[in-house]
């Protein structure tokens, strides 16, 4: 039998999980953890058990993998921890809470059990997470957007995002202030502060610029390895606009890596 995953969440990234189970074979959605109101629709499309707590859990996961919402990362992630089941987690900006993140370790050291943080929507991870044990000097991210992708964001204090004719930087400050005052674009300035120099020293730009139409996430990093500049322009899941697809793909790659023979 293949190893079983708990899935938390049943939306875009977790819709690419299931494809992948399918695909590749090498695991199996064991359950499938939703909110009450999406159950009986998400049942329809599913023949595994939809659960709506982790008290009606059936079996023992191989994996737990949230992709949800911080919500989720702080209601499962430490009691899956503790009971020793691994968790891939997805909604990485929720690590920026000092408090969650210490209780997610103290939870993964209780439970011997890994919280494992995929590389999400950007490049590179591997390498500046690798660059630390030589020292970093300086680590900077910017997120350039078109002016749409900032509305009912704070950009729109600093900027008339409908009337932009050049491109401009509504933020500049460490990824801690970012992931507090842009929640819903904080998992990759969370994910390069984790993997590098922490929340109080990643250095953050924010800019609105109507001449792209792509997401484009750009990485600088220097340090006793010696300097690196990453770039992507990531295009975005059907399923939903605002995910990037690499960013479920990195999920599934961290499941594979977890539960199949071989890590790449
Ligand atoms: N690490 C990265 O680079 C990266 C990139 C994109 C998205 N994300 C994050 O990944 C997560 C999933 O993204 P998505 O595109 O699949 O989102 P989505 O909105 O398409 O799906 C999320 C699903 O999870 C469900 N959900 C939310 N909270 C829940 C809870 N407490 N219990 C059960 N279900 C819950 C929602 O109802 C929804 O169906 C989001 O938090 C998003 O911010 C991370």
């Amino acid at each position: 039998m293949t190893p079983q995953l708990l899935l938390i969440g049943y939306g875009a990234i977790a819709g690419e999980v299931k494809r992948a189970a399918v695909e590749t074979g090498l695991f199996s959605i064991g359950a499938v953890l939703v909110r009450p109101e999406r159950h009986e629709a998400v049942q329809r499309d599913l023949d595994v058990p939809v659960i709506g707590d982790l008290a009606d859990l059936q079996f023992r996961p191989a994996l737990a993998a949230e992709c949800a919402s911080h919500e989720a990362v702080r209601a499962y992630g430490p009691v899956l921890l503790r009971r020793g089941i691994d968790v891939v987690v997805t909604s990485i900006g929720a690590l920026s809470d000092d408090a969650l993140h210490e209780e997610l370790h103290s939870a993964a050291r209780q439970g011997g059990a890994q919280l494992v943080l995929p590389a999400g929507a950007i490049p590179g991870v591997d390498a500046i997470s690798a660059a630390r044990f030589g020292g970093l000097e300086k680590v900077s991210y910017t997120s350039r957007k078109p002016p749409g992708a900032w509305k009912g964001t704070p950009a729109e204090q600093v900027a008339d995002l409908d009337n932009l004719r050049e491109a401009v930087v509504h933020y500049t400050g460490s990824a801690r202030a970012a992931a507090r005052d842009y929640p819903k674009n904080a998992n990759v300035a969370a994910t390069v502060a984790l993997a590098g120099l922490g929340f109080d020293l990643t250095e953050v730009r924010m800019i609105a610029d109507p001449d792209v139409s792509e997401n484009i996430h750009e990485i600088s990093v220097s340090g006793g390895f010696g300097t690196m500049e990453l770039s992507i322009k990531g295009r975005p899941l059907p399923s939903n606009p605002k995910t990037s697809s690499l960013a479920a793909y990195s999920a599934i790659r961290a499941i594979v890596n977890k539960l199949g023979p071989v890590a790449v």
